[in-house]
């Protein structure tokens, strides 16, 4: 066998066929009803009590913070109570240490200040009038309503939500790990440390990403058809769909959460990122094996493991390392290396992060897609400069290259089974728009109009005004439809946005699910909802004001 054939024998480790989909969709089904009927199943299935709806004519200035990633967002939204709204962000990275912090007080009392920094940086009028009015206030009145702003929270883990702005974290994802959060309520943690700034602010919702997008694609998707699924390829994956409330078994018709029923529907979390755990059906390589092993959670987040970007290029370096490792396979040994750039010799740095777990970005596998010149001098280049690796020959970057696409194409195959069996169980492939969903389309009725106002200058530094907070590309793939008789997806993600062909090879396995089909997978409608979870955090946060009250409160402060 040749070298090369070598490499694609581990290549070929990856090909996830259309009967591994179907079997795949059967699963994820099955899990779906599992959750929806009890707790502490494999799917999550969480309740957002997302139910209603803002009406559009609603006035002040929302917040919204994002927490989920590598990044923490702020933001605000001005909603002028006339259809047009204004928005400023502004982003900062997560220190690593916070992330993996000794007490979860560390981080979230390094969020409350970035909160502190926004408002006196782009609200500070309005803050120092709060502050003013607070001095002369007395103690027994506390703070007025109306001087309060307002705070949806975005928090992308998974979290057990008793009610709007209520929720315990379950288990910390994405290479976050702080012990002593788990089991607590994270708007409390949050309020507490907001509360500790004396910062003029109510976390009034509690909103995963993939909610977020679905708000947000809902409201900017062309025709009347509300939304189905908000998903997020990116870091971690997940996605967040209109249920029937009758259909949510588990929902505790006594849990105390106050929310409006009237519509019928909740929007559910899935936490698909942990779907099928127990791998019973889930393609498992020597490769996913070790990853697992020595992540911070074994056994968790199955899914995403095989499909998010948090994951992918581990996976690509443990497959690249071992094919290094084999005597018998000339991947960056020279032998064979007459036609590299500069006729010398193929070297891999002591140090490079070839070596290193997570050394390798996700990123490098949408560079090594993308790469179609002549002689794969782009995937060359890269290696140089991101593994160290100088000097590689054509046959290196080929190499890489196939098993680059292996496990790109693998995630993105892979990404087809939620969606089917979501896009299946909905019901709305057989159904016209005037039945699809009364929650979604109702959010489209009243906030369709709502119009992006004139961005929000700002001076500050690493600081966005946006006009257009959702980008809605035009779909990519299943138009040539009836407007109304589609079924709409919202996305978000580096992955699917950045990886080049994702989307088509999630098409392709579609087409082979026989629920879905050629026909039905036409009807999909996929569309960029970017950065959408912010801006949909800051509307639930407006229909949540009247049901929350009160903020989230501590156990020790309510005994006092
Ligand atoms: C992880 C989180 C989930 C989030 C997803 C995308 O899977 O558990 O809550 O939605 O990442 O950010």
């Amino acid at each position: 066998m040749s070298w090369k054939e070598e490499v694609q024998k581990v290549a070929d480790e990856f090909i996830y066929t259309n009967e591994d989909v179907n079997k795949g969709v059967k699963e994820f089904l099955r899990e779906m009803d599992e959750g929806l009927s009890h707790s502490g199943s494999t799917l999550s299935q969480i309740p957002t009590y997302v139910t209603s709806v803002p009406n559009g004519t609603e006035k002040g200035l929302y917040l919204a913070v994002d927490l989920g990633g590598t990044n923490f967002r702020v933001c605000s939204i001005q909603l002028r109570g006339n259809t047009t709204f204004s928005l400023t962000q502004s982003k900062v990275a997560i220190p690593r240490e916070l992330m993996v912090a000794k007490t979860s007080k560390e981080l979230f009392s390094f969020l409350a200040k970035q909160i502190e920094v926004f408002l006196k940086t782009h609200h500070n009028d309005h803050f120092q009038a709060v502050v003013r009015r607070r001095r002369t206030m007395s103690i027994s009145e506390g703070f007025r309503e109306e001087e309060i702003f307002q705070l949806g929270f975005t928090f992308s883990f998974p979290v057990q939500q008793h009610g709007i702005n209520r929720g315990t974290l379950i288990r910390w994802t994405k290479g976050f790990d702080i012990a002593d959060a788990v089991g607590k309520d994270v708007c409390v943690l949050l309020q507490d440390e907001i509360d500790e700034l004396h910062l003029p602010v109510r976390v009034a919702a509690l909103v995963n990403d993939t909610v977020g997008t679905l708000m947000a694609r809902s409201y900017t998707s062309p025709g009347k058809t509300g939304t189905l699924l908000g998903a997020i390829f990116g870091t971690g994956t997940n996605g967040a769909y209109v249920e029937k409330l009758k259909n949510i078994t588990k929902l505790p018709a006594a849990s105390g959460a106050n929310y409006d029923d009237s519509t019928g529907e909740m929007i559910v979390n899935t936490e698909w990122g942990s779907f099928d755990n127990g791998l019973r059906v889930l393609p498992n390589t020597s490769y996913d094996e070790a990853l697992d092993k020595e992540s911070v959670n074994p056994g968790i987040q199955m899914f995403e493991k095989r499909v998010s970007g948090m994951f992918l290029g581990e996976i690509l370096r443990r497959a690249m390392l071992a094919l290094v490792k084999d005597p018998k396979v000339m991947l960056f040994k020279d032998e064979d290396s007459s036609s590299n750039d500069i006729h010398s010799t193929t070297n891999i740095a002591p140090d490079s992060p070839l070596f290193t777990q997570w050394g390798l970005d996700t990123s490098f596998l949408s560079i090594v897609a993308g790469d179609t010149s002549y002689g794969l001098k782009v995937i060359k280049q890269t290696l140089d400069k991101e593994l160290g690796i100088s000097a590689a020959s054509t046959e290196d970057a080929e190499a890489v290259k196939v098993l680059a696409a292996a496990i790109g194409k693998r995630a993105a195959r892979l990404s087809a089974v939620p969606i089917a069996g979501i896009v299946h169980k909905s019901g709305r492939l057989g159904k016209t728009s005037a039945s699809a969903s009364h929650a979604a389309s109702k959010v489209k009725e009243h906030v369709q109009n709502l119009e992006v106002g004139e961005a929000a200058k700002t001076a500050a530094e690493g600081v966005q005004a946006s006009a257009a907070p959702v980008v809605d590309l035009p779909p990519t793939g299943g138009v040539g439809n009836d407007e109304d008789d589609v079924v709409d997806i919202g996305v978000d993600g580096s992955l699917v946005e950045y990886y080049p062909g994702f989307e088509d090879y999630l098409r392709e396995a579609l087409r082979e699910i026989p629920e879905i089909g050629a026909k039905g997978e036409k009807k999909i409608r996929i569309g960029i909802a970017k950065d959408g979870s912010g801006v949909g955090a800051a509307l639930i946060a407006l229909v949540a004001g009247p049901l929350t009250a009160s903020p989230p409160v501590s156990p020790i402060r309510e005994k006092k």
